[in-house]
């Protein structure tokens, strides 16, 4: 497992150098969920495929760009890596940070078999979050990954980040929103799952919400590549992640390309979000 990590720490670096090297134009190509690919998206999950597929330890990959997963020579090994190469790419051309999501799954592709995530921000710095026993905070220093160590939520925090376009959402949501706001929570979104839910973990609390909408009533975000593994790190960090009703781990899936509506944050907020959706 520890080589996984490892291989991702040293993609983090190849592709912190694509993002400055690769045009913010999109391709004419399209992946699995009918989103636009940026160069730099192909290259990125190009790059992820291959170094995983040369550990022995590595079953398979599961990437966001691709349709199915994909399997090496090693049918014995332990481990399926999904993960979405880079996430929050319609970010690119404004400059804004985005990530690579990663889970590390035990032989099956569901939720149950997560046995480690992480996830990686290309912003001002490089950094890293790794989630295993613990949650723990990793910054790039040009040479060297350096631990900052571990992140842990607040029973309670302030930040409020609600996805999805509020003319599609349901009434009980946008009052469950409103809420929070009129008791003084402050804004923070920025349209990137990782750096929204990073600065909820770094701040020690708050809520991250991506609803079921009226255009996505299965919600927008995917289980496999983006929900269960940030599901994983806040639930190692102390706080929740719920789909409205039940725990985002215990849920099933269908298949690989699944979205799920999810609500993530501290134990409070996530309390509250229950007593709305129940
Ligand atoms: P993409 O990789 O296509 O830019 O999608 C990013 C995801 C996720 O990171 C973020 O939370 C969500 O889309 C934002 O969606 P909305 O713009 O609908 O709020």
């Amino acid at each position: 497992m520890n080589s996984i990590i490892e291989t991702m720490r040293e993609c983090a670096i190849q592709i912190s150098h694509l993002l400055k090297d690769t045009s913010t134009q999109y391709l004419e190509s399209s992946n699995t969920s009918g989103d636009m690919q940026l160069e730099v998206d192909v290259l990125a999950d190009q790059l992820i495929e291959k170094s995983l597929l040369e550990l022995r330890c590595v079953k398979g990959v599961c990437s966001e760009e691709k349709p199915v997963a994909v399997y090496n020579d090693y049918p014995d090994a332990p481990y399926i890596v999904a993960y979405d190469p880079l996430d929050g790419s319609s970010l690119v051309d404004s400059d804004l940070t985005i990530g690579t999501i990663f889970g590390i799954y035990d032989n099956e592709l569901k939720a149950p078999a997560l046995i480690a995530s992480g996830y990686i921000l290309y912003g001002p710095r490089l950094e890293m979050v790794v989630a295993q026993t613990q949650v723990l905070h990793y910054r790039y220093n040009g040479t060297l990954w350096r631990n900052l160590g571990a992140l842990q939520l607040n029973h309670k925090g302030k930040i409020n980040a609600p996805g999805g376009t509020q003319k599609h959402w349901e009434h009980r949501h946008k009052t469950l929103i409103d809420s929070f706001f009129a008791e003084g929570y402050r804004l923070r979104y920025s349209g990137g799952m990782v750096p929204d839910l990073h600065q909820i973990l770094i701040k020690s609390g708050g809520l991250f919400s991506y609803p079921a909408t009226s255009d996505a009533p299965k919600g927008k975000l995917r289980k496999l590549f983006e929900v269960f593994p940030l599901a994983f790190i806040y639930e190692k960090a102390g706080g929740e992640a719920i789909d409205g009703k039940k725990r985002i781990l215990e849920l099933d899936i269908d298949g690989i390309h699944d979205t799920t509506p999810c609500f993530l944050g501290s134990p409070s907020e996530i309390e509250r979000v229950r007593k709305v959706y129940e």
